[in-house]
């Protein structure tokens, strides 16, 4: 049996991410999955990078839409999107605070990264596998998850960006969403993840849970004086408005 765990979307809440692997025996993973938006919103982007950073080959990471607009932000770029001022905050606090490591790390993933385990060949995306800023949802018609199977080389399309976890067999392929560690959006503001377990060629997936303590996200946005917009938001497992 192959063991899979898959993370994303953690966005810088590395209390939610310790949670999640001290939760879990990290040990009998044969790779961990990492779905993109390593950074923004929490302030941990550093402990976050440098927790896959240590898992060296086991990891599979990419790049999500927030590590991408700070790449962009480090070249001198301006920040078109989110527009308000006080969600932009984060970003450049990120920018400032990033170590170099870290930062030369972020710039060597890619929007898209693949492995094969048991000669099954999986992909890893942020939104799909056509589009990093697509969205998909346990609701997106059948019609959209036909279309991405279509000529798929892959077996499995892991993704994240939506903060929605899912898991859905369409046209032989497997479509797996493991919501998101730092930032859920469904009002329980507990980490997500899944487990895939692979046992002689036969696929299980399993979604899980857990708290982790909310407090020291709350008390590293306040001891570095950032808006109380990102408090409120961790705390009620809700987007930003
Ligand atoms: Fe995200």
């Amino acid at each position: 049996m192959k063991e899979i765990l898959l993370l994303g979307d953690v966005h810088a809440n590395y209390p939610a991410l310790k949670a999640v692997g001290d939760y879990l025996q990290l040990d009998r993973f044969d790779r961990i999955v990492n779905t993109g938006d390593l950074t923004v919103y929490s302030t941990f982007p550093n402990e976050t990078i440098h927790w896959f950073r240590k898992l060296e080959d086991k990891a599979v990471c990419i790049l999500g839409n927030t590590d991408k607009r700070i790449l962009k932000i480090l070249k001198g770029k301006k920040l078109k999107k989110p527009k308000k001022k006080e969600k932009q905050v984060m970003y450049f606090w990120t920018c400032e605070n990033l170590s170099a490591e870290n930062i030369t790390y972020l710039k060597s993933l890619h929007k898209k990264n693949e492995f094969t385990i048991d000669g099954l060949r999986i992909g890893v995306f942020h939104g799909s596998s056509d589009d990093p800023n697509s969205q998909l949802f346990p609701s997106t018609p059948d019609s959209r998850f036909i279309q991405l199977a279509k000529n798929s080389p892959y077996r499995v399309q892991i993704m994240g960006h939506s903060h929605v976890p899912f898991y859905k067999v369409i046209a032989g392929v497997h479509f797996i969403n493991p919501g998101s560690v730092g930032r859920m959006f469904d009002g329980d503001p507990r980490a997500s993840f899944a487990i895939l377990k692979v046992i002689s060629g036969e696929l299980a997936v399993e979604h899980f849970r857990i708290p982790y303590p909310l407090g020291n996200v709350i008390k590293g946005l306040k001891k570095n004086k950032l808006p109380d917009i990102y408090g409120k938001m961790f705390l009620s497992g809700k987007k930003l408005n």
